[in-house]
């Protein structure tokens, strides 16, 4: 069973979610993969009481602030996306890292927050184009993920990481199959020196980065490659639909 996630990002709002989800119905979901969609905040209530959604659609938010509660005007806490009826949350999107200047560090504190108030991280993680030119896409990933693992690698709660390419974000470019395998190979053997093989084996590694009805058959066929993480696509509920048939 594959996990299939999309990050609908600043679109959608309560009523174009709750239209989503009655058009995804008559789509047809399929139920082989694990499917997780992030709505923007405002709109998880409406996904969550949709009526049309089918149940087995898990729901997250994009983002969270590490503190539980306070004075910090225009955030969400992790308790406050539970509430609403959030299971899972994006943490370290490439756009949290690269627009808003999101650090390790944030990303780090954003995990325990999730993980103290039972939100499952899908933490993101990926090296921009220059740093893959320069060679470096081992040590960027390795450094993001190295930053989280104290975090979410003891207590035995789950968590996924995505691997995100900046490059391949809503760019229409994808990362190979071959790539997004050498790098999940990357962060699985880190995972193993860390938690050992076998609670390693259980962390999906998520690939994303334009994937499309077109490509997610055969990145989802790529080692080590557990399912993806869809930005645009994941908009219409036919392409949704699509991908998350894909992969057998
Ligand atoms: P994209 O976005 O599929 O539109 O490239 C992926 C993401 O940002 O998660």
């Amino acid at each position: 069973m594959a996990v299939i996630a999309g990050n609908w990002k600043m679109h959608m709002g309560p009523v174009e979610t709750t239209a989503f989800f009655e058009a995804l119905r008559l789509e047809g979901v399929p139920s082989r993969h694990e499917l997780l969609l992030f709505p923007p905040a405002i709109s998880l209530l409406a996904a969550a009481r949709a009526p049309s959604r089918d149940r087995r659609i898990q729901l997250g938010v994009q983002n969270i602030h590490w503190e539980d509660q306070g004075a910090f005007t225009g955030e969400v806490s992790a308790g406050m996306a539970a509430g609403a009826g959030a299971t899972f949350v994006l943490i370290g999107h490439s756009e949290r890292r690269h627009v808003f200047g999101e650090s390790d560090q944030e990303v780090a504190l954003k995990v325990g927050a999730a993980q103290r108030n039972g939100l499952v991280p899908v933490i993101c993680v990926g090296e921009t184009l220059d740093e893959r030119r320069a060679g470096r896409v081992e040590e960027v990933i390795l450094r993001q993920l190295d930053a989280v693992l104290p975090t979410c690698g003891t207590g035995g709660s789950r968590f996924l990481i995505a691997y995100e390419p900046v490059w391949a974000i809503g760019t229409g470019e994808t990362a190979t199959p071959g790539d997004a395998s050498a790098a999940h190979a990357t962060l699985r053997t880190r995972l193993e020196g860390a938690l050992g093989i076998s609670a390693a084996t259980r962390v999906p590694l998520l690939y994303g980065g334009s994937v499309k009805p077109g490509n997610a058959a055969e990145l989802m066929a790529a080692a080590e490659v557990d399912g993806v993480l869809v930005g645009g696509a994941s908009l219409d509920p036919k392409s949704f639909a699509e991908i998350a048939s894909a992969g057998g």
